[in-house]
């Protein structure tokens, strides 16, 4: 576990990495699992037995991404990602709801191009056992947390850049993990988001705005860029047509004659529509005195 940031998710103490066991100075102490992840989601911090996304979901979703049909998608958070990191200065990336990791490997198989990796430190977090399970198996150099972006387990101030991608954001938990100058990436579905997919599962098809921000502000962040980025996909055949739609709310939002549809769709070709937000954290320091 390369990250030295690690916090105890019960009383915030740091975590130090003896053998294979982290532990605060209060005793509290979490084993890494063989498949080289960390649970620090402790039963307190659920609201269900197994919460976040199920291993069907998980399979579906890293099926679906193994295809590079988003590709461009992770390419240009990556970019983004570039643009942020200064050369010869130690930098640490959180994807927070990282699901199967496929947009942090991308990430850090990008970036290890343009840096040392020597300065830099990822870490995946998600409230899913088994999103985690699996991002273990397709990185070896990433520390994977189990854990929840309300209560990151990460030291106060510590983080550099979050990336948070169809992910569950918590304005107030990435704001406290995150330097002050930091910046945290958002990226969701625009209006046109898989518009055809949309037409074949639901009747009537609503368009949804990306989250509003009202609470980032409020919590201490500002907007500093906003771009877009639209394709359409080469022909898709059935299998990931399903595997799109089992990873995507519109699976449980669609009527039974909804998903037959989708079930029986032989290829669609898909717009995709990205809204890439940067917001800044700025304002007050933890400790309430500096401003930038
Ligand atoms: C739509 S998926 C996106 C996964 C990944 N970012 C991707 O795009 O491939 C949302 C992820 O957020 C996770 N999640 C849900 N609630 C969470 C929480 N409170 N803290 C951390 N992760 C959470 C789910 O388990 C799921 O993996």
């Amino acid at each position: 576990m390369k990250a030295n940031n690690l916090a105890c998710p019960i009383d915030g103490q740091p975590l130090a990495l003896e053998q294979r066991q982290l532990s605060c100075a209060q005793g509290h102490s979490f084993d890494l699992a063989r498949q080289g992840y960390v649970n620090l989601l402790p039963v307190q911090h659920k609201r269900s037995k197994n919460p976040g996304d199920s291993k069907e979901m998980v399979m579906a979703r890293q099926r679906f991404l193994n295809t590079g049909l988003y590709a461009p998608v992770a390419q240009c958070l990556s970019e983004m990602l570039r643009t942020n990191i200064g050369p010869g200065r130690e930098h640490c990336v959180l994807d927070a709801g990282c699901g199967e990791g496929y947009y942090l490997d991308y990430a850090l198989h990008y970036l290890e191009e343009h840096f040392d990796l020597a300065d830099l430190s990822f870490i995946g977090l998600d409230i899913s056992k088994e999103a985690i399970f699996e991002a273990a198996k397709r990185n070896k150099i990433i520390s994977w947390l189990v854990g929840t972006n309300r209560q990151p387990p990460i030291i106060a101030g510590s983080v550099d850049t979050i990336v948070c991608v169809f992910g569950f954001h918590s304005f107030q938990g990435f704001h406290k993990i995150m330097r002050l100058g930091g910046k945290l990436i958002l990226v969701e579905p625009g209006l046109d988001h898989l518009q055809e997919l949309r037409e074949v599962t639901y009747s009537e098809v609503k368009k949804s705005a990306p989250t509003n921000l009202d609470e980032a502000f409020a919590a201490g962040f500002t907007l500093i860029e906003e771009k877009v980025l639209r394709f359409k996909t080469e022909s898709i055949k059935n299998q990931p047509l399903n595997d799109l739609l089992m990873m995507t709310p519109h699976f449980f939002r669609a009527s039974k004659e909804g998903k037959m549809a989708a079930a029986n769709l032989n290829e669609l070709v898909l717009t995709v529509d990205m809204v890439f937000r940067t917001l800044e954290k700025t304002g007050l320091t933890d400790e309430g005195v500096e401003k930038i």
